[in-house]
């Protein structure tokens, strides 16, 4: 399964994905200051088990982001978990080459996993969450077309202080735009 936009290809991550670049990432302040991995470090070992686990998860794929002109990994996009008895699940993706960052690569990707998980899965809702202060992740997901639903106030530390969450959600028939 591949899906396909103008500049980026996602297909589901192997083992053979799993390099040091996508550990270090993974490890990079820069990537995980708002991902909750962020609290315990990364290996070779810990990320191939998580791919591992993915890979066998059938409520879940796990896509890597490729570039489609040279092939190269910059970064995941996770449709997943679906719930139990309902077709909604939640979206959530890290950009980790922060060279790429800005470029709209993150909207490219999830344009796609949207059509992918409404046309292909026939799901009605998906759902995201990111920190308030994660301006771009927020960004990203409105643009194209997930709704913010509610703020959860002081709902978590980030850096040590109480910080807002805001939760996001795309009906499938809600308006969107894609790349
Ligand atoms: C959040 C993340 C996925 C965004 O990826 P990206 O490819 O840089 O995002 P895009 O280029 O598609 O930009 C989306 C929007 O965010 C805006 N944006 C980008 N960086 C921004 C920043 N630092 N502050 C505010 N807005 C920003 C862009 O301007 C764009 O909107 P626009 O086209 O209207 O200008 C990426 O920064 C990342 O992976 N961060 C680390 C991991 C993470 O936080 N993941 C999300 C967890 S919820």
């Amino acid at each position: 399964m591949e899906l396909r936009s103008r500049r980026l290809l996602l297909r589901p991550l192997t083992l053979d994905d799993v390099s040091e670049q996508y550990v270090a990432w993974l490890n990079d302040p820069r990537v995980n200051r708002y991902l909750e991995t962020r609290y315990e470090g990364q290996t070779l070992d810990t990320v191939r088990a998580f791919v591992k686990a993915q890979s066998a998860a059938e409520n879940s794929v796990l896509f890597g982001i490729f570039l489609r002109e040279n092939e190269r990994h910059i970064g995941n996009i996770k449709l997943g978990p679906v719930m139990d008895h309902q077709p909604v699940a939640d979206v959530s993706l890290f950009i980790g080459d922060v060279d790429c960052w800005g470029r709209g690569y993150a909207t490219e990707a999830l344009g796609q996993v949207v059509e992918y998980a409404f046309r292909e899965r026939g799901l009605i809702k998906l759902s995201a969450g990111a920190y308030a202060a994660n301006e771009a992740s927020v960004a990203a997901f409105k643009k194209v077309g997930f709704q913010v639903e509610c703020v959860q106030r002081r709902h978590y530390l980030l850096e040590g202080k109480p910080s807002d969450v805001v939760l996001m959600g795309l009906c499938c028939d809600d308006p969107r735009s894609t790349a």
